[in-house]
């Protein structure tokens, strides 16, 4: 039986809808009634992410509003009765100005054909609204919900843990200068030597210490994509 009428926020729009069937998901109208198609649709059953969109509503037990990522192809639009609605567009545009999670997917090249790319930003921004200074464990975890056909998942995880409190990234002038002696074989590098004063510079031009360097540069590259 229709749903006489519900109310739906969606990016700081009011919508009142009325007679809402309950087999119209909330992706579905999402990008057929205001037109939003950046939010993405591919399984239509909660495997791949592409449609996830932020959803904001009042934690019971705090009264302070919660932002939680849904799967939109699952979400029945009757059930979003009263509910914010965040979608990419409502983030950022080439218009509006772009978001920094959008911003930094970018730069990384996280995004190829770009249909799983909203989801993935919408995933973000969800994780980021409820925990400002995840680790860059807690940001893989919150992705295992979330599919990408053509980039490869190195890129965007990247883009994603730069957001990340642990986040240390390594500049390969320090490789460089780095000796590996003291991590470089354990394929794990900590920066640990970086800061000694006395590092002989023409170190790590030697046959040995090549070695090390590429044993290091293979531990921050893709499995894939060997250096050696
Ligand atoms: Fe794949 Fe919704 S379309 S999870
Ligand atoms: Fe093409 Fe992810 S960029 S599916």
């Amino acid at each position: 039986k229709p749903v006489d009428r519900i109310t739906v926020e969606v990016n700081g729009v009011q919508h009142i809808i009325f007679n809402t069937s309950p087999k119209t998901s909330l992706n579905e109208w999402l990008r057929s009634q205001p037109g939003l198609k950046g939010t993405k649709v591919t399984c239509q059953e909660g495997g791949c992410g592409a449609c996830i969109v932020a959803l904001t509503k009042q934690d019971l037990s705090t009264k302070k509003d919660k932002i939680i990522a849904v799967n939109s192809c699952l979400f029945p639009l009757f059930a979003a009765d009263g509910f914010k609605i965040t979608t990419t567009e409502g983030l950022g545009s080439s218009r509006s100005g772009y978001h920094p999670i959008q911003e930094r997917i970018a730069e990384h090249n996280g995004s190829q054909c770009g249909y799983c790319t909203p989801g993935m930003v919408m995933n973000m921004y969800s994780l980021l609204s409820e925990n400002a200074q995840p680790t860059k464990q807690e940001i893989e975890d919150g992705f295992d919900g979330n599919l990408c056909r053509c980039t490869g998942f190195r890129p965007i995880l990247d883009a994603m843990k730069s957001f990340a409190k642990d986040e240390n990234p390594i500049d390969i002038e320090d490789l460089q200068r780095c000796q590996g002696k003291c991590c470089g074989e354990t394929r794990t590098c900590h920066g640990c030597c970086f800061n000694q004063e006395q590092i002989s510079a023409p170190m790590w031009f030697k046959p040995a210490s090549l070695k090390y360097l590429y044993t290091i540069l293979n531990a921050h590259s893709s499995d894939s994509v060997k250096m050696v």
